[in-house]
């Protein structure tokens, strides 16, 4: 396997992504002996779980990136910015999850099972991996604008609260377990009680009146499809899920498409179950949920698809993924595993 005789850095390894890169590498077989753990200084000498082993956590900021092939970040776009220069210029190629990148012209945004051949198009040695709502969006809509042509989507995503980081997952169990003492839920990474609520901001407004997660939804699908033409619209929602984004996805083809052939292309399509069977007697076979279906597990999972009543070019699709997996861990290692199978993981500056 070509990313066996590779170095790689986790940049962020003690992070909820971070330690799912980790779980995927192992499950890879990697060996231990090729990785390195990075984290922030006050995780500097513990160690994070790798398969049967453990890995020591070195300090980012002391490390010296030589010799590294490819650095996995995902210790957000402060880091990103900071670090991931020097791991490029060192000979690294950086496969980076935060936003700090995305919207460069020179740093290829990448979903393996849409435009893979973008990877080879690094100039600063940087390759960007997409926001996770928009990642499983993409896979669901590029055999589709393939076909037909998509003129618009408008998308409301349910968004489970492992997408806020590791501090997201203890909140949503913190404020459950509180709850339901008759004690109070105390917000601290969510603005406001997370619990049994659900939150229709994630990120800060801009002055459209979108949250700045809706306008990288509008602004990634965009880059990813390469059709600046496609109109999109975002409402994005933070739910009480642990692990798994769902999405509502109203879509316009250019060409009319009928809900029956966009079924047979996502089922022949990579990297996607169709779950689509409302008459099944078995309730896993009607529908995808988060818990049920794609909570750690590899696929984009699509059910719901009907013709939109509301527009004679309309097909409305319901999709699930695990945003830590698929939305985040997953593409990062398989964009790695593109880089390495080039056969030469430094770029040539
Ligand atoms: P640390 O655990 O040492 O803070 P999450 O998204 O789950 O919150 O994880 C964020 C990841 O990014 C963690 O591994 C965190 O390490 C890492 N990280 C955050 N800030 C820095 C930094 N300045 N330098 C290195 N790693 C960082």
């Amino acid at each position: 396997m070509t990313m066996h005789n590779k170095t790689i850095a986790i940049v962020g390894a003690t992070g909820a992504v971070g330690q799912t890169m980790l779980e995927i590498l192992a499950e890879r077989r990697v060996p231990a002996a090729n990785l390195v753990a990075l984290a922030s200084e006050r995780s500097a000498g513990s160690f994070v779980d790798y398969g049967e082993d453990e890995l020591l956590v070195h300090d980012l900021a002391g490390f010296d990136p030589a010799g590294v092939d490819i650095a996995l970040f995902s210790a957000g776009g402060d880091t990103a910015r900071r670090y991931a220069p020097t791991f490029a210029q060192a000979g690294a190629v950086v496969i980076d999850n935060s936003s700090a990148f995305r919207h460069d012209d020179d740093v290829p945004l990448v979903v393996s099972e849409v435009n893979p051949e973008a990877v080879a198009k690094r100039p600063r040695g940087i390759i960007a991996n997409p926001n996770c709502s928009t990642m499983q969006l993409v896979v669901a809509l590029a055999p589709i604008h393939r076909a037909a042509g998509i003129e618009r989507v408008n998308v409301t995503t349910y968004q489970s609260v492992s997408g806020a980081g590791g501090s997201g997952l203890e909140e949503l169990g913190r404020q459950t377990a509180a709850l339901l003492s008759f004690q109070d839920a105390e917000p601290q990474t969510f603005p406001v009680q997370i619990a049994f609520n659900l939150i229709p901001q994630i990120d800060a407004f801009l002055d459209n009146g979108y949250t700045r997660e809706e306008m990288k939804v509008v602004r990634e699908t965009r880059k990813i499809l390469g059709d600046d033409a496609i109109r999109v619209s975002a409402t994005a929602v933070r739910v009480p899920v642990f692990y798994g984004h769902s999405e509502a996805v109203s879509i316009e083809t250019r060409e009319p498409i009928t809900a029956d052939a966009v079924r047979a292309l996502l089922r022949a399509a990579p990297g996607i179950e169709v779950v689509d069977d409302p008459a099944a007697e078995e309730v896993a076979k009607r529908w995808p949920t988060p818990v049920t279906h794609a909570s750690g597990k590899d696929p984009v999972y699509v059910g719901r698809i009907r013709q939109d009543l509301s527009h004679e070019r309309g097909i409305v699709l319901w999709v699930v993924a695990d945003n830590i997996r698929k939305g985040a861990a997953l593409n990062a290692v398989q964009l790695a595993e593109l880089v390495a199978a080039e056969g030469r993981a430094r770029i040539e500056s």
